[in-house]
């Protein structure tokens, strides 16, 4: 029999394990080394041992196919951005990444040129026109790339969050030619709160935190023989820029949504005046061969 106490515990449990995979052991053991470590240090209640299963417990239940509680759980904790920083260190000529979030699911194929603002926010919202290049690492424009955009309405809530907006509204997928051009029309996205009404929400009122994104547009573009893209472009001037919630705000993000006056831009664009002009050129990196 052998006598467990505190100070031997972690080392028990590390003897019982027998892995097949290397890696498995590394990510078992090195959980289990932090998790014990951040219990000595804290010395918990048994209730609130019981509070921390709960809260858990109620991230996964709270998830479902419109809600992912424990991304959002990972975001606000600056894990999310971890990982994303740790896989994209090399920054060279490309366009640097952010965090995916909760709200990507599937969207229709478009045209370029068409309006991804299908319910009443095409009508309310402030028209805007997005556009640019898609390029690889060495400025050539990339053919036949997959463009799939998101983004809140005018009030600041995605379409699966919100059941008076169509299916699949403000999200679509764009394919280039052989220019590696794109555009389309949108209306400006707004800043916004992410989801409070959950355990990430209890979260945050009890870290003093506030849930505010700054308004931004989100991106995902694969081409063949580049490395995929998980991006957003951010509104200057915003007030949130500072404070991101989710930690997902990198300075070359940051773009000027300029409001363009002329009428004879706003026919070309097949939008009403004014209406934000936004360009921005996306670089992909090569695929390491
Ligand atoms: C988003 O931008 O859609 C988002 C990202 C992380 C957490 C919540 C929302
Ligand atoms: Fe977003």
């Amino acid at each position: 029999m052998r006598n467990i106490t505190e100070d031997n515990l972690v080392d028990i449990v590390l003897e019982r394990l027998n892995s097949e995979s290397e890696r498995d052991y590394e990510v078992i053991s090195k959980f289990i080394k932090h998790i014990h470590a951040f219990i000595k240090d804290l010395e918990p209640t048994e209730e609130e041992w019981f509070k921390a299963i709960d809260f858990l417990t109620r991230t996964g239940q709270t998830c479902n196919d419109k809600r992912q509680e424990f991304i959002l759980l990972s975001d606000v904790l600056g894990v999310s951005m971890l990982v994303d920083s740790i896989n994209h260190r090399t920054k060279k000529n490309i366009t640097e990444t952010t965090v995916t979030g909760p709200f990507h699911t599937s969207a229709l194929n478009f045209e370029m040129g068409d309006n991804i603002a299908r319910g009443d926010e095409g009508k309310r919202g402030e028209p805007m026109v997005m556009r640019g290049l898609i390029l690889d690492e060495n400025n050539r424009p990339l053919e036949k790339a997959l463009i799939d955009v998101w983004q809140s309405d005018d009030i600041g809530y995605y379409d699966i969050q919100d059941t008076n907006q169509p299916e699949m509204n403000l999200r679509g997928v764009f394919e280039t030619d052989e220019t590696g051009e794109f555009w389309f029309r949108t209306i400006k996205p707004k800043a916004y709160p992410v989801p409070t009404d959950g355990p990430v929400g209890e979260l945050l009122r009890a870290s003093g935190r506030h849930p505010m994104r700054p308004a931004h547009i989100h991106f995902w573009i694969k081409a063949d023989g580049c490395q995929q893209l998980i991006t957003h472009l951010f509104v200057a001037g915003d007030e949130h820029l500072d404070s991101d919630a989710v930690f997902g705000v990198k300075e070359s993000l940051i773009l000027d949504f300029k409001l363009n006056h002329s009428t004879e831009d706003a026919d070309k664009w097949q939008v009403e005046s004014p209406f934000y002009d936004v360009v921005y050129d996306f670089k992909l990196a090569r695929q390491k061969t």
